[in-house]
């Protein structure tokens, strides 16, 4: 086996490689002053087994190009099979017509894989498990949940199960409630509360919060898991409903970091007491903040890379 990586994520890959023990091949990245880019692949790869790396993240046009042609070049070398991991797969939020008139980018994404010649995918918390049917190559779909649950357990200094009288977990939206259930499994809870969030959809990033519905939070600590933040609107509204309703403290356990300008600071100056994301998007210095601790998912996608072989 080989592993060839693109720019998007270079310390994950490097840390995914050395800890599934198998060797980066030799590449390079041409970059024209027009933007196009040109890889070229140096290693010989013929009928060998390539493990290509790239988190399809912001700027998400480039990096799904940059991974296209790294494919391309490796299948005019002979490789023999391609397994792409996409720590984070971007356009994963665009999985349905929300409005008539729109294009379902996730799917669109997942003709592109599929044609290119990448002969197996592992991805890490799809924004919903139905994008997997839109794949016909075998689909590793692995969840940072369990780690982020461990994170979150061992900072608050208690053991799972936790007791419902102090705790309770949180779906900051309809859409997230199947996800916030399993994280509920992890740390031992059976019951969890629903933030109604309304998206505006001729809006950007805007989002207004409709109902809480579930068993009283009051008095107890909240934590939020969900897939992605990029603005921060939608587990921000919900940290504040639920601090509304009475939760004494807020703690997010949030898989992908796709903060876009001003999430950061959001976050540090909200009420929350503390942020858990993963190194799926490698995060600029410029966005780390003192509330933030990322959990590495290398081990994850290590192991998963190593039954491949
Ligand atoms: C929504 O359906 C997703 O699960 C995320 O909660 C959302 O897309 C995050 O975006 P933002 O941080 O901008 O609210």
């Amino acid at each position: 086996m080989l592993f060839f990586y693109g720019s998007s994520n270079e310390k994950l890959a490097l840390e995914v490689a050395q800890k599934a023990n198998i060797p980066v091949g030799k590449m390079e990245i041409t970059r024209f002053d027009d933007s196009e880019i040109k890889p070229r692949i140096l290693s010989n790869v013929r009928d060998q087994n390539i493990i290509v790396f790239q988190s399809t993240s912001n700027p998400v046009n480039e990096s799904l190009m940059e991974l296209f042609l790294i494919v391309d070049a490796l299948k005019r070398s002979s490789a023999a099979k391609i397994t792409a991991v996409i720590p984070y797969y971007g356009y994963a939020r665009q999985n349905q017509q929300h409005l008539p008139g729109e294009p379902v980018s996730a799917h669109v994404i997942s003709k592109f894989i599929e044609t290119i010649g990448i002969d197996e995918l592992t991805t890490v918390e799809f924004h919903e498990d139905q994008i997997t049917g839109f794949f016909s190559i075998p689909l590793n779909h692995l969840s940072a949940l369990p780690i982020l649950a461990n994170a979150v357990v061992n900072y608050l200094k208690v053991k799972a199960p936790l007791d419902p009288s102090q705790f309770a977990v949180i779906s900051p939206d309809q859409g997230g409630v199947e996800r916030t259930r399993l994280f509920a499994q992890h740390v031992g809870l059976s019951q969890i509360v629903v933030v109604e969030k309304k998206r505006n959809l001729e809006q950007k990033h805007v989002t207004e919060l409709v109902q809480v519905s579930g068993e009283s939070v009051k008095g107890k600590t909240a934590i939020i898991p969900d897939d992605v933040i990029v603005s921060g609107g939608t587990v921000l509204h919900a940290a504040d409903a639920i601090l509304k309703q009475g939760a004494k403290r807020v703690i997010l356990a949030v898989t992908h970091a796709d903060f876009i300008k001003g999430s950061s600071e959001k976050l540090q100056n909200s009420k929350v007491e503390k942020v858990f994301v993963t190194d799926t998007i490698e995060l600029p210095d410029e966005n780390i903040f003192p509330k933030l601790s990322v959990i590495s998912v290398s081990s994850l996608l290590a192991d998963c890379i190593k039954k491949l072989e």
